[in-house]
């Protein structure tokens, strides 16, 4: 039995999918029962990642588990989880883990999820993936209105990451073990940015679209708008100080899977349903 959490999110829905059409037991883990829409067969379990006590049924059975990174207590879950027989951890964690840079929130947090599982001695392979090319989704409400683009970070060249391919090498790790002990920095085939992507969305969607590219002073404000200031001070040092490189682009994919990693073209054509047609 392998537990996937996060499964209703962007990378734990399509491991569960995945999984599933693998041939694995999966068990999807829920916050909400009325979220747990998966393929039959696929056992919905609720259970709260930020208080470890709740998730004794969850992880009755588990040998694999897919965790995300940033909770309150992993190394007390990670106890709980080997106690219930969890032998392999698959981490989603990100580049920034690299900096171990424990003055940026978000560094912070990866890196000290990491710290736990390594600590955990159970067997573990390391997701580091750069931005996802499902971020593209934050543009829905822009998209709803109109033809123009608010971008931040327009100078950024991002190797972006289709969701799908994070969750084809998560379950690699998970159902292999041939990745134990491994970390893998994982991006797309192309480093875009935000302007490439709406070019490709544009051609994708058959709309004139147009990115606007804000200054470093206007994205600090929008982002200041949606989430605490200390995850503000973490992009802004990953993107305009630079301290975080996601345009390298990386094999990983390929040599895990066997095939290359999907374009945007690719996720957008995937994902074109999502994206909402221009209101009149
Ligand atoms: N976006 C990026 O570019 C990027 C890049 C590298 C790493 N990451 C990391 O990737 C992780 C997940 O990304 P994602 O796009 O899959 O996220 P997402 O789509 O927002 O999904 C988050 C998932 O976590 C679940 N969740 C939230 N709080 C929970 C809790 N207390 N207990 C149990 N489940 C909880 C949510 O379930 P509900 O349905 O209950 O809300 C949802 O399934 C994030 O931690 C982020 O740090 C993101």
């Amino acid at each position: 039995m392998i537990l996937v959490t996060g499964a209703t999110g962007n990378i734990g829905a399509e491991l569960v999918r995945t999984l599933s059409e693998r041939g694995e037991q999966v068990r999807a883990l829920v916050r909400d029962q009325a979220k747990a829409a998966f393929a039959p067969g696929v056992e919905a379990v609720t259970g709260d990642l930020n208080r470890p006590e709740t998730l004794t049924d969850a992880l009755d059975g588990v040998h694999g588990l897919f965790l995300l990174p940033g909770y309150n207590d992993l190394s007390d879950l990670l106890e709980r989880a080997k106690k219930a027989g969890v032998h392999r951890v698959a981490l989603l964690s990100s580049g920034s883990a690299a900096l171990q840079d424990m003055d940026n929130a978000v560094s912070r947090y990866m890196t000290l999820s990491e710290q736990a599982v390594r600590a955990s001695e159970l067997s573990w392979t390391f997701l580091r993936p750069r931005s996802f090319m499902s971020n593209a989704l934050r543009w829905l409400p822009q998209l709803a209105v109109g033809d123009v683009v608010r971008v931040q970070f327009p100078g950024v060249r991002v190797g972006a990451i289709d969701p799908a391919d994070i969750a084809a090498v998560a379950a690699a790790a998970l159902v292999e073990g041939e990745l134990d002990g491994q970390v893998l920095e994982l991006t797309g085939p192309q480093a875009l940015r935000p302007a490439d992507q709406i070019a490709v969305l544009a051609a994708v969607l058959d709309r004139p679209l147009v990115a606007h590219e804000l200054s470093d002073e206007e994205t600090e404000a929008e982002l200041a708008a949606t989430m605490p200031r200390e995850y503000v001070d973490a992009f802004l040092s990953f993107f305009v100080d630079g301290t975080l490189d996601e345009a390298t682009l990386h094999p990983t994919v390929e040599q895990v899977t066997g095939r290359p990693p999907r374009t945007f073209e690719q996720w957008a054509n995937a994902h074109a349903a999502a994206f909402a047609p221009k209101a009149h």
